[in-house]
């Protein structure tokens, strides 16, 4: 099969009867650890993976914008002058980020464009990002952005016209990803330190099959009881809260609000702790940690399904105790994502086919990634 950058090439010229000028190209993501801590300033571990969405791309000759998606074999035409206005399904994150260079005075001329990519939708694995950023970087024609403010660009398209009030995680790994390797970002600084991963590791995503249905409002109402315990305690955000503080103020939170906010104190603990634990191959410590923030996201969060616990605990068991496994992403379905050696990785495989068919599911993706490069910008060599 061919991969997003030819099949958006491909449908550049049978669109448009012509080669394209440039490709972007921006991958998905998957998150080792530190889930729902990127909006409360806290700590990201996730690493780019070997899927994402092409856009291929050139000048056309009026001042609109042409779109094609090879995926759906659906068009969109629209004026980037205009005030965004919303369209059916893929096309909203186009003119979304659109949006946004026009909010920020930022010119966008007329410009054909044809989209393509591999990214499992609604698998928890960045696909809205990943064209997010590709996109940041169509827009950004004269390549004057740092892929930092891609980023934040592709961000402020989903919280202002998309609707999610998501973190910057997701933008900022498929923007700075780096091959071999996983990012620890500061969500605050936007500071990412490259922790390459063991040579012999894999990074197994299996995907539960359960796509994300009403996440956003449940997203979007964890992040408002984060909020409101960091409120509570006079702090900008819940990465200034220390555990100590927290657990000596339980008596004067609502139960739930102490359970969301333990959560987020915890995880920002571990995904501290994670990167020297990888550097060190000490499998047993990485499946500790992975198995305490699955659970935390079960008990304090409250954002997986019993059929995710059930596929993160075989997938666990798996290992044999030679790393571990966690759901991955903002949850309610979506993936877990598996840390081990190379060698553990046709036991994982079995044991993931052995849940689905227990279930009764066909298996998802279950896919030995890797962990790869962020935004590539480049002109079509023909
Ligand atoms: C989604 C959001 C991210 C992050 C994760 C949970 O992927 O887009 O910003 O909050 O959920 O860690």
């Amino acid at each position: 099969m061919t991969g997003p950058k030819e099949r958006a090439v491909a449908a550049y010229r049978a669109a448009y009867g012509e080669a394209p000028a440039r490709l972007s190209y921006a991958p998905g993501r998957v998150n080792l650890i530190g889930e729902h801590t990127d909006y409360n300033d806290g700590f990201v571990f996730p690493c780019a993976i070997d899927r994402g969405t092409a856009v291929a791309f050139g000048s056309a000759s009026d001042a609109m914008i042409d779109v094609v998606s090879a995926d759906y074999g659906e068009v969109d035409r629209f004026d980037p002058t205009a005030p965004f206005e919303a369209a059916p399904g893929w096309r909203t994150h186009v003119r979304a980020v659109a949006g946004v260079f026009r909010a920020r005075g930022i010119a966008i001329g007329g410009m054909r464009i044809a989209i393509a990519g591999d990214v499992p939708q609604g698998a928890g694995l960045s696909s809205s990002a990943s064209l997010g950023v590709a996109l940041g970087a169509t827009f950004d024609i004269e390549g004057a952005l740092h892929p930092t403010e891609l980023a934040l660009i592709a961000q402020a398209a989903e919280n202002d016209f998309v609707g999610c009030a998501c973190g910057i995680m997701d933008q900022l790994i498929s923007a700075r990803g780096e091959a071999g390797a996983a990012l620890l970002i500061d969500c605050r600084s936007l500071e990412a330190r490259s922790v390459p991963l063991p040579a012999d590791m894999a990074v197994l995503i299996v995907h539960s099959g359960i796509t994300r249905g009403l996440v956003d409002s449940a997203y979007n109402e964890r992040r408002a009881a984060c909020e409101a315990v960091a409120a509570h305690f006079g702090i900008g955000a819940l990465r200034d809260l220390d555990a100590a503080s927290l657990a000596a103020n339980e008596g004067a939170l609502d139960p739930v609000a102490f359970r969301r906010a333990r959560h987020v104190v915890t995880e920002n603990a571990r995904t501290l702790a994670m990167p020297a634990v990888l550097a060190a191959s000490d499998w047993t410590r990485i499946g500790a940690l992975m198995a305490e923030s699955h659970a935390s996201m079960r008990d304090d969060f409250e954002i997986t399904l019993p059929e995710i616990d059930q596929l993160a605990g075989t997938l666990s068991a798996a290992t044999g105790g030679v790393g571990g496994a966690r759901m991955t992403g903002g949850g309610f379905g979506g993936c877990v994502v598996a840390l081990t050696r190379q060698d553990r990785l046709p036991a994982l495989r079995q044991a993931a086919l052995d849940h689905f068919a227990a279930i009764g599911r066909a298996p998802g993706l279950i896919h030995a990634c890797r962990p790869s490069a962020g935004l590539e910008r480049s002109r079509y060599q023909n």
